[in-house]
């Protein structure tokens, strides 16, 4: 999930160097030359089966997994480039970079349709699709998530909430970070100002090459994904988890989502009218 930034600043250790750029696993992410070690999620063994499955047919945008320590670990390929942080740079709103999400999105999708989910493995349910799926999506591309060089989406990181689901719902999770699909005020918090939600939700859908009935139907699903994206910070606020309370404060609470959401509401026929014309 998104992040307030910050969460680790580079510092150096005996571990390798911190990471910033997550929240889930804030100071726990740690690059040693060409390697990153990170908690390894339930899901590692099935997560990384997927993974090399991925790389067997040719994908070669996300970390190859390498192993899993005795302590709980995982170590998968760094991937050399640009991971734009909050606040967010103004090269990261490009339009190229904008269509090249969808784009990187779409090939993940192409090639993951070939993979068989393995139905035993404990995906998580925070942040899947309720609608369930056979796709395994990644449910987290937000933009600390995305490698960038030369200006276009190079690899998908952080698999971590990976979960099977329809492909339109990876797109409305998509959405709501990279257009973003807030309201301008909610946006303002982050992104450089004035992005117009309608015509970048039309480039995102383009770059993945949506069809007619997802693009008909990507509207509601996105506020289906708020709603979730909602819940599962209010999970995280209730465990006591003091980032994602901290930065629930910070951008105005709940009042904020309730603003998100009917923003969502209001412009629905703005949104359907951008993506069908
Ligand atoms: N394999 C990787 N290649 C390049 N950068 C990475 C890789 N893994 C993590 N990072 C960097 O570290 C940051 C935090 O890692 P991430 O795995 O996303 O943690 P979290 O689960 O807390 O979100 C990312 O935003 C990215 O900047
Ligand atoms: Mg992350």
């Amino acid at each position: 999930m998104t992040t307030g930034g910050g969460a680790a600043d580079g510092a150096d250790s005996a571990d390798g160097e911190a990471l910033a750029g997550g929240m889930v696993n804030a100071g726990a992410v740690f690059r040693r030359g060409a390697l990153v070690e990170r908690p390894a999620p339930r899901t590692a063994r099935a997560l990384h089966a997927h993974l090399l499955a991925l790389g067997e047919r040719g994908f070669d945008a996300a970390p190859r997994p390498l192993r899993l320590t005795d302590d709980g670990r995982e170590q998968l390929t760094w991937i050399p480039g640009d991971v734009a942080l909050p606040p967010f740079p103004e090269w990261v709103m490009a339009e190229t970079a904008l269509r090249s999400v969808g784009s990187l999105l779409r090939r993940l999708h192409e090639a993951s349709a070939a993979i068989e989910v393995d139905g035993r493995a404990p995906w998580p349910r925070e942040l899947a699709d309720p609608a369930g799926g056979t796709l395994l999506c990644h449910n987290d591309v937000c933009l600390e998530n995305v490698v960038f060089r030369d200006g276009r989406a190079a690899a998908l990181i952080d698999f971590d909430l990976a979960a099977p689901g329809r492909p339109v719902w990876d797109v409305a999770m998509t959405a709501r970070y990279w257009v973003p699909m807030l309201d301008p005020e909610s946006a303002a918090d982050l992104y450089p100002t004035g992005p117009d939600a309608a015509a970048r939700l039309r480039i995102l859908a383009d770059g993945y090459g949506l069809s007619p009935r997802e693009r008909a139907e990507l509207p509601e699903v996105i506020e289906q994904a708020t709603a979730s994206c909602r819940a599962f910070v209010a999970g995280r606020v209730a465990g006591g988890d003091p980032g994602y309370g901290r930065i629930l404060a910070e951008r105005g609470g709940w009042r904020r989502w309730d603003r998100v959401q009917a923003w969502l509401v209001a412009h629905r026929g703005t949104f359907t009218a951008a993506l069908l014309d």
